[in-house]
């Protein structure tokens, strides 16, 4: 039984969901109702919300098993379960456009979905608004589901067994240099092209700009298909643009959506938002 309230946010994906509040304790059944709507709407997004870190690592313990930040756990050997997105650093000072940190978030801008350069790649990320550009600043989603079920037959029958690299070195080195222990923690792993949603039955493929190449392919036959799939998937009519206000917490199934951000004058504006991940319950290949 559902126990939230739901409005669609876009005809194929997305749902604004009132009637919880985060800052007070769950009911298994809230939790269960928050897991199955993932499952339905792939995209959730609560406003008004008070959130702190406390608060918003045991709702992402609630739903799954968090997943460490790549990122310090690579470079630093660290395991923190928080990764900060935008340009405010820990000492509250922010930095602009030219600065190393803002030029690898912009790595964040091409259509990607979180973490599937891991061998067990995300489930959803949970990204907590403290403080929002007044332009700009946007994050884009789509639904790899739906693109999907707009493949022809012909398609489907070719992708269907696919295996494909996801390598962040690849992505990630387009706009920015990566760390030689980042670099070292993160070796390419293979990921199954197509998924199916073990509640519902639903497929999705599962790219973006973390995948590098086919298992099997000619690289540039690989890359066209890959690059044809974002295509597909990211015509606009099939995206909804998330505008952040501050308290906004916004939940995403890594799974089956590719998301975007849209970029921001930092140098102008602060943006701040705090993000967490729930890890996947193992390898794709094992699904
Ligand atoms: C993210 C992400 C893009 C942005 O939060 O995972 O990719 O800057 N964000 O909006
Ligand atoms: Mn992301």
């Amino acid at each position: 039984m559902t126990v939230i309230d739901i409005e669609r946010l876009h005809e194929d994906f997305g749902a604004q969901v009132n009637g919880i509040n985060f800052a007070e304790a769950l009911s298994q059944q809230q939790v269960d109702s928050v897991l199955e709507a993932i499952d339905e709407f792939s995209f959730l997004l609560f406003p008004k919300q008070d959130l702190d870190d406390g608060i918003q690592l045991e709702l992402t313990r609630r739903l799954g098993e968090p997943e460490p930040n790549h990122a310090r756990l690579g470079r630093d050997g660290v395991i923190d379960y928080f990764g900060t997105v935008g340009n405010v650093r820990e000492d509250g000072t922010s930095v602009g456009n030219a600065h190393e940190h803002t030029k690898h978030m912009t790595g964040n801008n091409m259509w990607h979905t979180d973490s599937s350069f891991r061998k067990v790649p995300s489930f959803v990320s949970i990204n907590y608004a403290y403080e929002v550009p007044e332009e700009g600043g946007e994050t884009q989603y789509t639904s790899a589901r739906s693109a999907y079920s707009r493949l022809s037959n012909e398609t489907k029958r070719i992708i269907d067994p696919l295996l494909v690299v996801h390598d962040y070195v690849y992505s990630r080195s387009k706009v920015a240099k990566v760390k030689e222990s980042h670099a070292k923690s993160l070796p390419p792993v293979q990921q199954k092209l197509v998924r199916t949603n073990k509640n519902n039955g639903k497929k999705n493929y599962y790219a973006g700009a973390h995948a590098r190449e086919v298992v099997g392919w000619d690289r540039m036959r690989g890359r066209q298909l890959l690059d044809e799939l974002t295509e597909t998937a990211t015509v606009s009519e099939y995206t909804y643009t998330h505008c952040w206000k501050p308290r906004d917490l916004v939940i995403w199934d890594n799974r089956c959506l590719l998301h975007r951000g849209l970029g921001y004058d930092a140098d102008k504006y602060r943006r701040r938002m705090r993000q967490t991940r729930v890890a996947g319950v193992g390898p794709t290949a094992d699904e």
